[in-house]
């Protein structure tokens, strides 16, 4: 007996992108917002710099465009750029009016919100809450979507494949009705049946072995949408951030890039700063250029790192202003006020994604993407930072509306296609956990080590060679052991690292996040968005 439930609206994934779209969609239907751990863990929760927008007196729409276009190498797609760029003031206002907390100070008498700077950012444009901006966005979101009576949350729940159309049998435009789910706790698997089902999975940085992402980040949007036919684009363009703590334990924590934007400077290990070697904005270039020149600077002295030196600041500010870096810092024994924080890059930011338009419409009929497990076309090459949160709400709210003006909530029922219960088969208990985390590690470490920051042909193809290996072996594990939450993670895992592989193989040129050493030059006759990829 397996149990079908029936939404309106069901949303996949609970960061910014999830709970901004269900508080939206609430006003029109039913709306179930399934996520595989609790609602608050998500990228969203660990973001530290801000959400980028125009507010500032010297600031406008065009500047924010421009440095948008400058960071994307190219590959922006301008309409997009400048449609979310605009509609950014309005969701600010939105996520204060729900109480989000950004910084403000005090100019003359008045309070104003203060204002950061990051990488790419011709001037300060960043809001922020001190360096916990995710958590304070997220908390209240979720404070919000729970205290709606028409979101039902479906906590420890893992998507694992979408349900259409085709898979029903039916030879006609494909459609998705809806995902299969493994509730974790009862092992049970549940149909949730909607005829608008929207991805909000974020990225996955997880297919690398160091990275700044939580542990939910394993491209499982992306690997679904993938296995369903939907065309997948630009998954080449991982970004790196450049500045991730260099621990022994802490391997995922992030120094923000806030902190050159409040003066920090990239220095080797006798404390000499070499950005001024690679760009004329110095540490604070573009990512793909910052990171770039670290992997540059680590491979020419041989050392384990680069250092973050903003020593110059008094104590009292980098508390107030960072006070979660400061003491996370300090607990594992440096003191930022007086020694450099050492730093290496780590895989941060998914630029590719769900192909989409900018109201998150997939080339599936039912199907909608939004967040960093989409593509829109603002991130072009290579994601100015910042602008993740804000693609984040801004596009929830425009794939709202358009959705309940083309494709809205009938009320019909019952709904027009049966969907069948999950069939187990002839399962057995996965025993072999072992090989799980043991292929796990493979992915992570392979990617690492052939698919990163400088790629070669070479690197690519023994990636792929192995990837093929790899992935024989897990469909073999999926359809003949019961169906853990591991295991679908690692499905997905190495679903999304074939897929980065791929597209970085098919493209001959050295362009924002992709750079290969075989073909160092840019062609400019590539258009945006031309690397996609779709199952037939
Ligand atoms: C950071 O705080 O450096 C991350 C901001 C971002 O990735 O947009």
């Amino acid at each position: 007996m397996s149990t079908t439930r029936e939404f309106d609206f069901l949303v996949i994934g609970s960061g910014i992108a999830g709970l901004s779209f269900a508080l939206q969609a609430a006003k029109h239907g039913s709306v179930a917002v399934v996520t595989k751990r609790d609602a608050v863990e998500s990228n969203t929760a660990w973001a530290q710099g801000g959400i980028s927008c125009v507010t500032g007196p010297d600031d406008s729409f065009d500047l924010h465009v421009a440095d948008t276009l400058d960071a994307g190498a190219g590959l922006c797609k301008e309409d997009v750029v400048r449609a979310i760029v605009s509609d950014g003031p309005a969701r600010i206002a939105d996520l204060m009016r729900l109480g989000v907390d950004f910084d403000t100070h005090q100019n003359d008498g008045m309070e104003e919100i203060d204002l950061g700077k990051e990488g790419g950012h011709s001037t300060r444009r960043i809001l922020h809450a001190r360096d916990t901006t995710g958590r304070e966005i997220a908390e209240k979101l979720l404070a919000a979507a729970r205290a709606e009576p028409t979101i039902a949350f479906f906590e420890n729940h893992y998507a694992i494949d979408l349900i259409t159309k085709r898979k029903l049998g039916f030879v006609t435009e494909d459609q998705c009705l809806g995902i299969y789910a493994l509730a974790e706790d009862s092992g049970e698997i549940i149909s949730f049946r909607s005829d608008r089902v929207i991805l909000c999975t974020g990225g996955c940085g997880k297919v690398y072995l160091y990275t700044t992402n939580p542990g939910v980040a394993t491209g499982d949007g992306v690997a679904m949408a993938w296995r369903a036919g939907a065309a997948i684009a630009d998954m080449e363009f991982i970004q790196f951030h450049p500045t991730c703590l260099y621990h022994h334990k802490l391997r995922s924590f992030l120094i923000s890039e806030a902190v050159r934007g409040e003066g920090g400077v990239l220095v080797d290990k006798h404390g000499n700063p070499f950005m001024q070697n690679y760009d004329r904005r110095e540490s604070l270039a573009p990512r793909d250029i910052v990171a770039r020149a670290i992997d540059h600077e680590i491979k020419r002295t041989g050392g384990p790192c680069v250092y973050v030196d903003i020593t110059g600041k008094p104590r009292k500010f980098l508390q107030d202003r960072f006070p979660y870096i400061y003491q996370t810092c300090l607990d594992a024994g440096i003191d930022m006020a007086t020694e450099a924080i050492p730093v290496v890059p780590a895989a941060h930011y998914q630029c590719g994604g769900i192909q989409t338009d900018v109201n998150g419409r997939t080339s599936m009929r039912g199907l909608y993407a939004v967040g960093e497990v989409a593509c829109t076309g603002l991130h072009g090459a290579n994601r100015l930072a910042s602008n993740s949160l804000l693609e984040g709400a801004v596009v929830a709210h425009r794939a709202c509306a358009d959705i309940v003006t083309h494709d809205p909530p009938d009320g019909a029922s019952p709904r027009e296609y049966d969907i069948p219960a999950w069939v187990s088969g002839d399962v057995q208990d996965l025993d072999e956990l072992v090989v799980i985390y043991h292929n796990w590690d493979e992915i992570r470490r392979l990617m690492w080590d052939y698919v990163s920051i400088v790629r070669t042909d070479k690197r690519l193809k023994r990636a792929a060679t192995r990837l093929t290996n790899l992935r024989r072996e897990v469909q073999e594990f999926y359809w003949n052991f019961k169906i853990t939450a591991d295991l679908l993670e690692l499905r997905n895992l190495v679903d999304t690292a074939s897929l980065i592989v791929d597209s970085a193989a098919s493209r001959k040129e050295s362009r924002g996040l992709h750079y290969t050493l075989d073909y160092p030059a840019t062609d400019d006759s590539r258009p945006p968005q031309d690397t996609v990829l779709q199952r037939t």
